[in-house]
């Protein structure tokens, strides 16, 4: 395959350019109001930023747990560890869920067999801008009198039966970290439905210690540099010298204010959302209509009424090592797809203590874990690229 060894497409990413770097410096008059515009789109009665979409869910469980006797949460088997983490962080049992392989949504099945009675939260993940059946998941939690929380971290802009997600079940989440749909180099945002909820989550978000000079600084300088970083050129340098993926399991993490640099990063980077996503829908249009029916290949099927932003294409291959062969054909062609989370939920070392006791086993998560692979969508992907990953994944054993 004829490529520059000098050039790497990032497996995901959003980007930041320096024309809402440099307005977001100082504050100003006449910026754009990107959070009031979500507020609005989202019909939300309040939104809040705060340091990340897992200080987001801390704070929302935080919020819950103050008005019920309930401690367990319900997530998904195989999901990003940033959920189990702010799981732990609020002081809360996990119970793990195992997931649909076709859709990547809680298999409905085995939600039915869980103590939902004793739930005080479900947290479908929504993974790679795939809403979950958000509508029936309302409705489940409305029986069981558990409460559902919307992590649309990975689903900015995308919706379920026309509505936004984040905006279903008792309150919803958004993250900012790098590689979702807009990012600010870390940060989430929380929206809340109910009045109860809004009060308690605000005085809890009032008390939060502002963002240090340090992390500001460092808000700062990781913009400068990431406006460059998803450039295919500039990328495959980076990725030689740093570390810039990976999932981790810290209930440590810290759970702060959004500092104003990064709230008016924010302000800049939320209505270019769209135009993002319909690039990403795009490019995920032409991969399916590409590697439908590969042999060996199964693709994620959105659950009805899902509008998906794809914020990466998912795909499950054969088994570890077919997958093993693809992230290295693809690397050599100059495209770093990705193996997404290393293994499911509840196989995390050091989790075990936070996991609520007789767990069903999840059978469907592990083989997930072992399968999946994540091909780029983002705005720095080409035509080109894109035809690439269909040669190569179509043609592989
Ligand atoms: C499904 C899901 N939920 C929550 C989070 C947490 O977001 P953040 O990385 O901003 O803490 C992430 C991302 O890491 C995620 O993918």
């Amino acid at each position: 395959m004829n490529r520059s060894a000098f050039r790497l497409v990032p497996p995901a990413g959003a980007p930041v350019p320096l024309r809402a770097v440099f307005p977001s410096l100082v504050e100003r008059a006449g910026a754009p109001r990107g959070l009031a515009a979500l507020q609005s789109e989202l019909g939300a009665r309040s939104t809040f930023v705060v340091s990340s979409g897992r200080a987001a869910l801390t704070i929302l469980l935080e919020a819950l747990r103050r008005r019920s006797e309930r401690r367990e949460v319900v997530i998904p088997a195989y999901t990003c560890f940033s959920v189990a983490s702010a799981i732990a962080r609020a002081g809360l049992t996990i119970r793990l869920c195992d997931v649909d392989p076709v859709t990547l949504d809680l298999d409905p099945d085995a939600l039915r067999r869980l103590p939902l009675h004793e739930a005080l939260a479900v947290v479908p993940s929504g993974l790679y801008g795939l809403p979950g059946d958000l509508v029936g998941l309302e409705a489940t939690a409305r029986l069981f009198g558990t409460s559902l929380i919307d992590d649309a971290a990975q689903c900015l802009g995308a919706t379920m039966a026309g509505r936004p997600c984040g905006t279903f079940g008792d309150a919803g989440f958004y993250s900012l970290g790098r590689g979702k749909g807009v990012t600010t180099m870390g940060g989430g945002i929380l929206v809340a439905h109910r009045g109860d909820l809004t009060e308690a989550i605000a005085s809890i978000v009032r008390e939060l210690p502002r963002a240090s000079t340090a992390e500001t600084g460092a808000a700062v300088a990781g913009s400068l540099l990431y406006s460059g970083l998803l450039q295919p050129s500039i990328y495959w340098l980076v990725d030689r010298v740093l570390d810039l993926g990976g999932s981790h399991f810290e209930p440590e993490f810290p759970l702060a204010q959004l500092s104003a640099y990064q709230r008016r990063l924010a302000e800049q980077v939320l209505p270019l959302a769209g135009a993002y996503n319909k690039t990403r829908r795009d490019h995920a249009d032409h991969l399916r209509s590409g590697l439908e029916g590969v042999a060996g290949i199964s693709l994620a099927r959105p659950v009805a009424g899902a509008s998906p932003v794809y914020l990466r294409f998912p795909i499950l291959t054969r088994d570890s090592a077919h997958r093993a062969a693809l992230l290295r054909q693809l690397r050599a062609a100059g495209i770093s797809a990705s193996a997404s989370y290393p293994t499911p939920i509840g196989d995390i070392p050091g989790i075990s203590r936070y996991l609520a006791p007789d767990q069903e086993s999840c059978p469907a998560a592990s083989s997930i874990a072992a399968r999946i692979l994540t091909l780029p969508t983002h705005p720095g992907v080409t035509a080109r690229d894109v035809e690439r990953m269909i040669v190569i994944v179509g043609t592989s054993r």
